[in-house]
């Protein structure tokens, strides 16, 4: 332990509570009863047989059959640490998020870094997206900012996350290749899919294969809404930078230490916080007006989009600092359940058709991974603030609530919403003004997949592009079927056609015939540089 019992905060505190230590305790059943063996089973004499009496053996052999629990349908391996957020300055402008309004309060915050294929014993430098998912206990609720170290993603709409996973994971037919996109289905569904060319440049590069875990980057992905006291609705994306600076393995590296230590990221986290080197990550946002919606080329809506920092600042509000490691992994790294649904009054959501799926995905899967309705009361997931509503029972429900009240509305009880306007701390939903007709058509504002896949290209240093030609030679020349390996090649000309011949060449199809598409330019500036800004790894 780094440091318990220094710096308490109200989410340690909370923890503690649960906390039991066994060392040097008398040993007994989950009753209570002291137990007098427990190494030899209870037999009819030395030799047997055994006997069904022995609640003992029976108790404790059933509770080890029951110990595991569903691994995470994606992002299985992960690592996590608690920390603490400070704000720079306040936020009070933008939105009206209680932990976003007074420069230095503190917010308690729990971390989970993760790996988005592999099981959860695949390894640790695995060329994979990692998850970046923070947990505020913030004083109004929980706030989570589930998000990922590269800030765009493959699909647009959730409606294709189930494809997505079936084809990045494990094939069916052999379960292999484990945590790795070097395989027929990844990319045949890249090449059929080709909304996620500028997400692929991302996997492809060094970004992809993070040093570690303080090293690296979070977004938040989404276009998301601030709001103000005032009820104004602002756009945000979220960002992470790590005050290490962003740095990455080359792929030998990776290669090698994947052999030498499959934990080698998460044991650098824990380490580091063990000595106390404690990793520090600054939080930044994008904002823009309302009014600049349609500002772009690109629609705001589509995730994947980022947008470029030269033309939207991002402006740096505080710092997320990782100070000690959990006690228990499974109590806490894999208990805990992140949800981009859980957000505080103040923040809010846009009609990015990925994000509203995501809303309706983590609580399902939580249902189902944690036992039922009532993972929040596990100690990881619990806000600071009291809880209290009619939602009663479940299985392994922990609140003994008492009364008889358990309905709305009542006069029996006074448990009415009493916050239920924003001015007195309520959740109101943004009144966002929609209208259109029932559809499942795609906006045409999405349809331009190359631009910004081509403008990362051009921000490449040589080193970087040719990291990026031999991460798609590696990967593609895995694939066995040489449609898929043409259609690959065949996709990216339009990102850069010298790009596209070289891996061609190298994966043993035919050069590509199609040409390279020209960037739609999000303003002058960018249109005369051709290139983003972006942390050189
Ligand atoms: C985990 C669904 C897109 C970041 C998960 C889990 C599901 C899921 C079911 C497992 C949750 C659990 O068992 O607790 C989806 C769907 C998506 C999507 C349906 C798109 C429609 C994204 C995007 C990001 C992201 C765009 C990044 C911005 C994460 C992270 C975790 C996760 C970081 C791991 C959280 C943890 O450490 O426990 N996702 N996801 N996901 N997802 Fe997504």
């Amino acid at each position: 332990w780094s440091n318990h019992g220094k710096d308490t905060d109200a989410k340690e505190q909370q923890l503690e509570e649960f906390r039991v230590n066994n060392v040097g305790k008398k040993m007994t059943t989950n009753q209570g009863v002291n137990v007098s063996n427990d190494e030899d089973s209870l037999k009819s004499g030395v030799r047997g047989p055994t006997l069904m009496e022995d609640f003992h053996f029976r108790e404790k052999m059933t509770h080890f059959d029951h110990e595991r629990i569903p691994e995470r349908v994606v992002h299985a391996r992960g690592y996590a640490a608690h920390g603490e957020f400070v704000l720079y300055e306040s936020m009070k402008e933008y939105t009206r998020a209680g932990f976003l309004q007074k420069a230095g309060s503190k917010t308690p915050v729990f971390l989970r870094f993760s790996n988005v294929v592999g099981s959860s014993g695949s390894m640790d430098t695995a060329r994979d997206v990692r998850g970046f998912a923070v947990k505020f206990y913030t004083e109004e609720g929980n706030y989570d900012l589930v998000g990922n170290n590269i800030p765009i993603f493959f699909i647009q709409d959730a409606m294709k996350f189930p494809d997505l996973i079936h084809a990045a994971k494990p094939e069916p037919n052999n379960e292999m290749p484990q945590a790795a996109t070097a395989h027929d289905t990844f990319w045949d569904f890249v090449a059929n899919n080709q909304e996620s060319a500028a997400m692929v440049m991302w996997l492809m590069s060094d970004r992809a294969i993070p040093k570690n875990y303080r090293m690296m980057e979070g977004f938040g992905v989404h276009t998301f809404r601030f709001i103000n006291d005032k009820g104004k609705s602002r756009f945000v994306k979220f960002h992470w930078k790590p005050v290490l600076g962003v740095h990455s393995l080359v792929w030998d590296e990776a290669q090698i230490i994947a052999g030498k230590d499959t934990d080698f990221q998460r044991r650098d986290l824990w380490e580091s916080i063990e000595m106390g080197n404690f990793p520090e990550y600054e939080l930044g946002v994008q904002i823009l007006e309302q009014e600049e919606e349609f500002k772009f080329d690109f629609d705001i809506l589509d995730a994947t989009k980022l947008w470029p920092e030269e033309i939207v600042p991002v402006k740096i509000i505080g710092k997320l600092t990782l100070n000690r490691n959990v006690d228990n992994v499974f109590a806490e790294t894999e208990q805990v359940a992140f949800h981009p649904g859980n957000v505080v009054p103040g923040i809010d959501f846009t009609n990015d058709p990925l994000l509203q799926g995501r809303l309706f995905s983590y609580i399902d899967t939580q249902l189902l991974r944690l036992g039922g309705p009532n993972f929040a009361e596990i100690p990881i997931n619990r806000p600071i603030c009291p809880i209290h509503n009619n939602q009663r029972n479940g299985f392994s429900r922990q609140t003994i609530n008492v009364g008889r009240v358990s309905y709305h509305k009542n006069s029996l009880a006074n448990n009415t919403p009493s916050t239920s306007t924003e001015a007195k701390g309520g959740f109101v939903h943004y009144e966002e003004k929609v209208e259109g007709r029932i559809t499942r058509a795609r906006s045409k504002s999405f349809d331009d997949h190359f631009s910004q896949a081509r403008l990362f290209w051009n921000s490449m240093s040589p080193p970087e592009k040719q990291h990026i030609i031999n991460a798609f030679s590696f990967e593609v020349g895995k694939v066995n079927s040489q449609s898929v390996r043409q259609q690959v090649v065949d996709m990216f000309v339009h990102v850069d056609k010298e790009m596209a011949t070289i891996i061609a060449h190298n994966v043993g199809v035919n050069k590509p015939t199609g040409e390279q598409s020209t960037v739609t330019a999000s303003s002058p500036a960018l249109s005369q540089a051709n290139t983003i800004k972006l942390p050189q790894t």
